[in-house]
């Protein structure tokens, strides 16, 4: 693969994210004040907020009015040493509290947030203001891992990484393309475009010789987001890839028992239940289930599908607290992984997953579904759906929203370089910017929407902007948690989801 390529690739790209979310305004501070009475109205407010922390993230030039006053333009260098990028890698969106472009978990990101909009584009329509459409740790050298600065006052050099293997990093740029492609429908000279971009990183994906996993060995990235295999993005993208050109081969790919077999055990584990960045299990059996559930599926894969199927409603059952197949925490939130850092982003995803699968079984016109021999409603999925996205919003011992400028008790000493510098023309260099990480006062500017790492397994959380795990938003997070919102929320003339607009390309069945 050339650098050409690759120089087309990220074009697609920044033109899928510039396409995406157009600035969003936050709602009158008025209503943002307390937690309404009415849930689903909070969910709105909450969703509001939630989308406008992609904002804030934002690289390179930046729009007129961006709704975010201590943001600027920034990172306007960025690859322009290399000769065929030619600026390029200006723009996109910086992944978290640092002034770095993972470009992993941001494809990850964009592919939740496309999701969102294929099952709900009612919701989304209904929504005012939004349109649907590295560094080495220990460094001696300043760069982004050992400064704080402001992204607009960053004086240090930016590497950039340029992959020539790493099926992950390509399967998940392939589902973020497709699954965007299917968003376009209505533009179908743009959607052709990022499917052909799609296809061709996934032939890079599934290249044999390209397979080494992106982050093995590779300073840069491996302590942050190391993917810990690529057989999961092969399902994630296969999936995506047949939804986006309808092309049965894709299908096959996803329903292949050899590649399921790769990337689980065909038996449940912690593995079908916990979505992330790393793990897109979870996510393509539920999109399969839905193949299952609500389209008539391709005879000679039923026997796979119905093994999806039974996976998907077991992975909803380990979400109940009788099953005991996670602890919990005392004031009510499940712990998906056990205490670690960042613990919302996983409860968020799996909220939506939740709301999601019940609205795949409502839309059947079924009541529910079996674990083991028991019977569980619709509503039991929900309640866990809203249970956890309520105590990310403030229902916790704390009484403390994990979501920035929702409510008003929420954490003001968030883990993020902009946030924590005054915005007002003084610039401070690599190490002067630590006074602020490092002070003990609550941040100058509120990154509104941010929601951060979340609390231990004790329900505790310290508002301390030097640990990332708890006090630091991402991406990946936030995607998460507008999936969530956007499931939960009603409007737009229907609650459920879109039956067919996901499976818009195929024939009909
Ligand atoms: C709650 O708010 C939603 C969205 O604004 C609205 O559709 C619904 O009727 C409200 N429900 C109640 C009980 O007020
Ligand atoms: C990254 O993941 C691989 C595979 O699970 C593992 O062998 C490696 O130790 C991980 N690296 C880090 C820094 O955790
Ligand atoms: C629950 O927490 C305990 C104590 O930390 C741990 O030993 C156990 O493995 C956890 N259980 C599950 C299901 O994760
Ligand atoms: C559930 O399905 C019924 C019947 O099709 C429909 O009227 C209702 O709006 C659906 N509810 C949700 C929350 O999707």
């Amino acid at each position: 693969m050339s650098l050409g390529f690759m120089a087309l690739k990220w074009a697609i790209w920044f033109m899928v994210i510039a396409h995406w979310i157009k600035p969003v305004r936050p709602l009158s501070t008025n209503s943002a004040q307390s937690l309404p009475k009415n849930r689903s109205d909070s969910y709105t407010v909450a969703l509001h907020k939630a989308l406008l922390f992609f904002n804030a993230q934002k690289s390179g030039k930046l729009p007129k009015d961006n709704g975010v006053p201590w943001r600027g333009d920034s990172g306007l260098l960025d690859g322009s040493k290399l000769k065929d990028v030619k600026g390029g890698l200006v723009g996109g969106y910086y992944d978290s509290g640092e002034n770095t472009k993972f470009h992993f978990p941001l494809a990850f990101s964009m592919t939740m947030l496309s999701w969102s909009m294929i099952e709900y584009p009612h919701k989304y329509h209904a929504i005012n203001d939004v349109k649907v459409g590295g560094a080495y740790e220990n460094s001696k050298v300043p760069d982004d891992f050992s400064c704080w600065e402001r992204p607009e006052d960053m004086d240090y050099p930016r590497p950039v990484q340029t992959s020539y293997a790493g099926p992950e990093l390509a399967g998940e740029m392939a589902a973020a393309l497709a699954s965007a492609s299917i968003v376009f429908n209505d533009n179908p000279t743009y959607s052709k475009k990022l499917i052909k971009g799609a296809e061709a990183l996934f032939a890079f994906a599934r290249d044999p010789q390209k397979r080494r996993p992106y982050s093995r060995g590779n300073p840069l990235i491996e302590p942050y987001y190391n993917s810990t295999g690529y057989y999961d993005e092969y399902l994630w993208g296969a999936t995506w890839l047949y939804y986006a050109t309808g092309n049965v081969k894709y299908f096959m790919l996803a329903t292949n028992p050899g590649i399921a077999k790769n990337a689980m055990t065909l038996r449940w584990s912690k593995k079908t239940s916990i979505l992330s960045w790393d793990n897109k299990i979870p996510s393509s059996l539920m999109l399969l289930t839905r193949v299952k559930m609500l389209y008539t599926p391709v005879k000679s894969s039923e026997n796979i599908l119905s093994e999806y199927q039974k996976l998907t409603g077991f992975s909803m059952c380990s979400y109940l607290k009788p099953f005991h197949l996670f602890n919990w925490s005392k004031g009510g939130l499940i712990q998906l992984n056990d205490g670690g850092p960042h613990s919302l982003q996983y409860v968020a995803n799996a909220a939506f997953l939740a709301n999601l699968f019940a609205d795949y079984l409502n839309a059947t016109g079924s009541k529910g579904w079996f674990c083991g021999t028991k019977f569980f409603t619709v509503a039991t999925l929900r309640d866990f759906a809203s249970s956890q996205i309520d105590y990310i919003l403030g229902r916790n011992p704390l009484k403390l929203s994990y979501v920035v400028g929702y409510s008003n008790k929420y954490p003001n000493h968030v883990h993020h370089r902009a946030a924590s510098i005054p915005s007002n023309g003084q610039k401070y260099s690599c190490k002067e910017g630590y006074k602020w990480r490092d002070s003990m006062k609550p941040n100058p500017n509120t990154i509104e929407g941010a929601m951060i790492g979340g609390p231990d397994r004790f329900d505790q959380f310290d508002d301390d902007r030097r640990i990332r795990g708890s006090a630091e938003p991402t991406l990946a997070g936030n995607a998460g948690l507008v999936a969530a919102l956007v499931s939960l929320t009603s409007g737009g003339g229907g609650n459920g989801v879109d039956k067919n607009f996901l499976f818009s390309k195929l024939p009909p069945p």
